[in-house]
This record gives C-alpha cells, structure tokens and sequence, in this order.
C-alpha cells in the first residue's frame, strides 16, 4: 500500500457544521475538492447558500440545513436529511463555536451559558447523533474544533476556553468508548487563524499576537482544514484522542 490518500475522499459523506463561513467553509471546501459529498449546517441561511453553491462549483455535492447545534431536533434533523440523501456518514467535523469575551469579574451568566452551550454541548449533541449512524456502519471519523486556548487560557476568555478545553477532554473520552468500533475521535486545536471571529482584534492587539508566534503570520483557514484533511484520512487510522496545535508554533 502505498501513501496516497487524496482518493481516500471520492464519494465519502462528511458534515460540517458552522459551515456557512470561515474556518467550517474552509473545510468543507476542502473535502469537496476531493470529490466527497459535503453537508453544512448553520443558523447563517444566507452564507449557508453560497457555500452550497460553492461546494458545488468546486465538484462536490452539497446539502445544506439550517439548524442550530444546541437543539437537539435541529441536530437529528441534519443527521436524518444526511442519511436520507445519501444513506451513511463517513466524517463529521464539529466546527460551529462563537466567543463572548470579557474579564471573568465583568462576565454576564448569559455570556458563559451561550458560549458552552454552543462550543460544548452542540458537540455532544452532533457526535452522539451521528455516533449512532457510525456504530451501526462500524466506521467513522469525528473531528473536534477545540483552540489553543482551551490548552494554555486566555486573558477575557473564561468561557472561551473552558469550552474548548472541555472540547479537548471530551474528545479524548468519547475517542476512547468508540475506538472498538472502528471510530475515530480528534481534535484540532487552531491558534490564531484569519476570520470574521478574529478580524475584530485591534492592530495593538493583533501585533502583540505576532510577537507570540515563531512561525510569524496569523493562520489562515486552510491550514485548519489541512489539518482536518490529515485526521480524516486513511493516513490517521491509528491515531485517536489526540488534539493536534494548529498555531504557528505558539504554545
Ligand atoms: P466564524 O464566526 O467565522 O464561523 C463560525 C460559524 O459557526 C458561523 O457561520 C456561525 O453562524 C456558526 N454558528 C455559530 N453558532 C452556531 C450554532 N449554534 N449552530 C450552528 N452554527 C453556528 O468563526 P471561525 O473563526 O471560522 O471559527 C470556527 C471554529 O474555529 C470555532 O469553533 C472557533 O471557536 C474555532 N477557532 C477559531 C479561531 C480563530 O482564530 N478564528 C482560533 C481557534 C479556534
């Protein structure tokens, strides 16, 4: 056998959610290029659209649904159109996460719930559905977007980063219930990566940051999605539970 693996993706199932922009677009836009057939999810319809449509343009075939990770029927739903249309799920990537940043002594109750309930219980709710769609095939590959911060914390993100630390503890657990039935569980875990999440910090702020990356540049979304490409692919069948640091060398 040799090590090619860009076949490894021709014809695969793989939702993304968040996948209306940045990085989750990224993404899917990286396995489409493969010829997968790629499922997005998003509350953003409008996004949602165009990254179907550019799914589409760029070989793949696309679904999209609207659907908010934190409802446990919007999830069954993206999971049940999935299987519906094309009868299997072969990659999920859980992208979908948003920040509500502040000091710990200035942070609302609403800030810290909004912010785990979307960045740690929508994982738990999108890998126990799909987890049922991938016991049965007894195949599968589950890819968490955790970040840097929920390794090393971050001044003005308790919620941010318990979130995603809590991504990276999740991971290792549910990696190690589902590896006896042929299901890979990681993590990526991105520093600082150019996106609307991130294009909000000041010149001051974004300076500061540099100085902190020996790799000297802010991320670009695909490198995540390389990354995720990696994990997903025949290239990672014995590797699991891991978070793999997508950060220009910062921690
Ligand atoms: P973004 O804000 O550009 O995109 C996030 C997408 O998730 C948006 O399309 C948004 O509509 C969607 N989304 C938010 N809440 C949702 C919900 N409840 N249900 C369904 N979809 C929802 O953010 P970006 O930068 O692309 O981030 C993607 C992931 O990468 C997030 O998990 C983020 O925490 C993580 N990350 C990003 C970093 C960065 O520097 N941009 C660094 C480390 C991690």
């Amino acid at each position: 056998m040799g090590y090619e693996f860009s076949d490894d993706f021709r014809g695969k199932v793989v939702i993304v959610t968040g996948g209306a922009r940045g990085i989750g677009r990224e993404i899917a836009l990286a396995f489409a290029s493969y010829g997968a057939k790629v499922a997005i999810c998003d509350l953003n319809e409008e996004a949602l659209k165009e990254s179907a449509q550019d799914i589409e343009k760029s070989g793949g075939e696309s679904l999209f649904v609207i659907a908010n990770v934190v409802d446990d029927k919007d999830v069954q739903s993206v999971i049940d159109k999935v299987v519906d249309k094309w009868g299997r799920v072969d990659i999920l990537v859980n992208n979908a996460g948003i920040t509500r940043d502040n000091l710990l002594l200035r942070m609302k109750e609403e800030d810290w719930d909004a912010v785990l309930a979307v960045n740690l219980k929508g994982i738990f709710l999108m890998t126990r559905s799909v987890a049922k769609v991938m016991v049965k095939q007894r195949s599968g590959k589950i890819i968490n977007i955790a970040s840097v911060v929920g390794v090393m914390g971050n001044v003005g993100q308790a919620n941010y980063s318990a979130s995603k630390g809590g991504v990276i503890a999740f991971t290792k657990t549910v990696a190690k219930e589902l590896a006896s039935r042929g299901i890979n569980v990681n993590a990526v875990a991105p520093g600082f990566i150019k996106t609307k999440m991130t294009e909000v910090l000041s010149e001051e702020v974004k300076k500061r940051l540099m100085d902190n990356i020996p790799l000297r540049r802010l991320g670009e979304p695909r490198d995540v999605a390389n990354a995720c490409l990696f994990l997903a692919s025949s290239l990672a069948d014995y590797i699991t539970g891991q978070t793999i640091l997508v950060d220009g060398g910062m921690v």
